[in-house]
């Protein structure tokens, strides 16, 4: 495998991490509208899929289709309860979730979809597919946080 191969998916396993954060940092124990808490978990649950593969696109981890696969189906499901799970404007001071999610409401549903249909088309039967085809899906992520997600404490003034 050539150098360039292998910086690419590290580059973006490094970014994922950086954007994502570490489970548990925003203190999700600490929410308590359920609503919230629900939806918080769901993403929890994605990050999860999400680490599961680029453990192995890094090369931390042997691929295992088995397991790629299993990663695979949980992001297709969270992706696919996203939007039922934010349609309802629950609130909690720990959500990290802006206000423009419902006041772009049909911009947010589709980048859900977006997210979901990028969760059918991941490569889980290679290691060279999912090198092809996990970033777009990471990519996905990530440009609805860009616009939907507070970054972790940004509006904590003390
Ligand atoms: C359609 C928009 C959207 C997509 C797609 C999306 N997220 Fe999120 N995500 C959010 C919003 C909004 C929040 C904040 C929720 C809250 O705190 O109430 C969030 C929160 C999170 C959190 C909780 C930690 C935190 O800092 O708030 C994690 C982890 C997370 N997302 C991971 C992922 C992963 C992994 C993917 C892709 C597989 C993904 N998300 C796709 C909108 C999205």
């Amino acid at each position: 495998m050539n150098q360039r191969m292998f910086l690419l998916p590290a580059l973006v396993v490094l970014a994922v991490t950086l954007a994502l954060g570490t489970p548990g940092f925003t203190g999700q124990d600490q929410i308590t509208d359920k609503g919230v808490k629900k939806r918080v978990a769901l993403m929890f649950t994605a990050q999860g899929a999400v680490t599961t593969l680029t453990d192995m696109m890094a090369g931390r981890v042997a691929f295992q289709a088995g397991m790629a696969r299993a990663a695979q189906r949980t992001l297709i499901r969270s992706s696919s309860k996203t939007v039922r799970h934010f349609r309802k404007p629950h609130f909690d001071p720990l959500s990290n979730a802006r206000p423009e999610v419902w006041t772009h409401w049909t911009d947010f549903k589709a980048r859900a979809d977006a997210s979901e249909q990028a969760a059918k088309q991941l490569n889980v039967y290679s290691l060279n597919g999912l090198r092809r085809t996990l970033p777009s899906m990471l990519q996905t992520c990530l440009s609805c946080h860009d616009r939907y997600r507070a970054k972790p404490n940004e509006f904590v003034t003390h």
